[in-house]
């Protein structure tokens, strides 16, 4: 039987689920899209002038189709819009486990299944139930066994279909990803949902798999990722002691049309709410069935990207204690363009600086202090306060360390802040953003990551 989707619901008004279904209701006047969140602080920002999401473009979106066809409601209130739903999307968050059996590596899939208890409570007939939140392998049949239960004889089809933005580019992903990919096993679902992002998709780019291969390519896509930035900044280590230069390397790597110029910016090391978590979920994937190697292989990637994050904060924690103890943090968020700081370097440097007893001057321009400040320990109370300029983060600072690529920071001007600093300040650049002829002429020295 064909079907067809003309009411989405979507449960989770996250990162993911927010942007996502803008896009989705901008590109479908005809689909009326319903966004569903526990959250009821977030579903009324969601409702207000100021979004809970930074991401460029967002807000136009939003300003277009909320109100038309778009709109945000209380988990409380929803039961009636996945009643209504013919397809209803699965959103939330799935960190990892920090309990039972898998703790520290495996997902923690226990909001989806509690969505999926929710929709099997409330769906009328028959429903697709799409995973967007990334699952492990073999998640869907968690998900049929749940609303497998369902109280009304409701029927479901469930498929996989994973979302590939990325952060501070969110919107222009979904309006020209390279690829959406949709899995799943009865045709008439995965062509229903095909239809929906063919409306501005080309057919070509929407990619059908079976189920578990549709679940598994995004925890790999996201692997293979990281994986990249690990080997660029295992490069760049190399290249500090040797004298290349990492951006000259990753040039030369990036010019061979097997390799490709992506992903080979070398850091201060990756971020973000995924990367880690989908490694870890990967390496217990593998360990739970008996594979050593590979789960070995892919716990380099992560480590690697400790060891980066580590090097950075010690180096620059013994020069500041030889100049006057201050450290100025310059990014918090995990990259440019969102105000999210899940799993940013910026967290683990700034803890390992403060356990020094280093005292820190923190500067971002969107990450909300009070939410960061948060995830801070300071047990030895060193101490750390937030600036809204650079300029006055960087007062009596010894080592001035760029943990985020924001575009200002390119812009510094060293000459005006060279007598605010400690007369001894080094910048660790750890994005290699810095104007360094600047800094020079200012009398700064700058040590940038993979610069012999
Ligand atoms: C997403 C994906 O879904 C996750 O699997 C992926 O790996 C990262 O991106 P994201 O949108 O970034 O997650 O998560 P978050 O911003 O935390 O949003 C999840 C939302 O779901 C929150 O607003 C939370 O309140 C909501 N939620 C969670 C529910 O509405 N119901 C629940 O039962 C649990
Ligand atoms: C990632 C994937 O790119 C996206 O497809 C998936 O849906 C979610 O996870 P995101 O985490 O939002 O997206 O951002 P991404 O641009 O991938 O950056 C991740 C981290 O890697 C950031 O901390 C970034 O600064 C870092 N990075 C990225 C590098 O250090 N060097 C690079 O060359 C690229």
């Amino acid at each position: 039987m064909k079907r067809r989707i003309l009411n989405i619901a979507c449960i989770g008004a996250g990162y993911v689920g927010g942007p996502t279904m803008a896009v989705i209701a901008d590109r479908c006047p005809d689909i009326s899209v319903t966004v569903i969140d526990l959250n009821e602080t977030r579903i009324a920002a969601w409702n207000s002038e100021s979004l809970p999401v930074y991401e460029p473009g967002l807000d136009e979106v939003v300003r277009r189709t909320r109100g038309r066809n778009l709109r945000f409601i209380s988990q409380r209130e929803g039961a009636a819009a996945v009643a209504a739903a013919d397809a209803v999307f699965i959103s939330v968050n799935t960190p990892t486990k920090t309990q039972g059996s898998g703790a520290g590596k495996a997902s923690d899939l226990s909001y989806v299944e509690a969505c999926a208890r929710y929709i099997a409570e409330h769906a009328n007939g028959h429903t697709i139930v799409i995973e967007k939140s990334t699952m492990p392998v073999r998640a869907a049949d968690t998900i049929k066994r749940i609303l497998a239960t369902s109280p009304h004889g409701g029927t479901f089809d469930v498929l996989s279909n994973p979302e590939f933005l990325a952060e501070g580019t969110a919107i222009r992903d979904l309006e020209k990803p390279d690829r959406v990919l949709i899995g799943g096993e009865a045709p008439e679902a995965v062509e229903a949902l095909a239809e929906v992002y063919a409306r501005w998709v080309p057919d070509q780019a929407i990619l059908r798999t079976g189920l578990w291969s549709a679940e598994l390519s995004k925890l790999a896509a996201n692997a293979f990722l990281a994986q990249r930035v690990s080997s660029i900044n295992a490069i760049s280590a190399l290249c500090e002691v040797t004298g290349a230069q990492v951006d000259e390397v990753a040039k030369v790597l990036g010019s061979d049309s097997r390799i490709g110029p992506k992903f080979l910016k070398a850091s201060i090391g990756f971020g973000g709410s995924c990367f880690k978590k989908d490694l870890l979920s990967l390496v217990y994937l593998c360990e739970f069935y008996g594979l050593t190697e590979p789960a070995a292989y892919w716990q380099s990637v992560q480590d690697l990207n400790e060891w980066q994050k580590r090097r950075f904060a010690q180096m620059a924690a013994a020069h500041a204690k030889k100049h006057g103890g201050v450290v100025a943090v310059l990014g918090l968020a995990f990259k440019k363009n969102t105000n999210d700081f899940r799993e940013s370097p910026a967290i683990d440097i700034c803890n390992h600086l403060l356990a020094e007893g280093v005292m820190l001057r923190l500067q971002d321009e969107r990450v909300d202090p009070k939410a960061f400040g948060e995830v801070l320990v300071d047990e030895v109370k060193a101490g750390f306060s937030f600036f809204r300029d650079v300029e006055e983060a960087v007062r009596g600072a010894g080592s001035i360390l760029v943990v985020t690529e924001w575009d200002r920071y390119a812009g510094i001007d060293w000459a005006k802040l060279a007598g605010q600093a400690n007369p001894g300040a080094v910048i660790f650049d750890g994005r290699k953003v810095i104007d360094q002829d600047k800094a020079a002429a200012a009398g700064i020295k700058v040590f940038a990551v993979g610069q012999g």
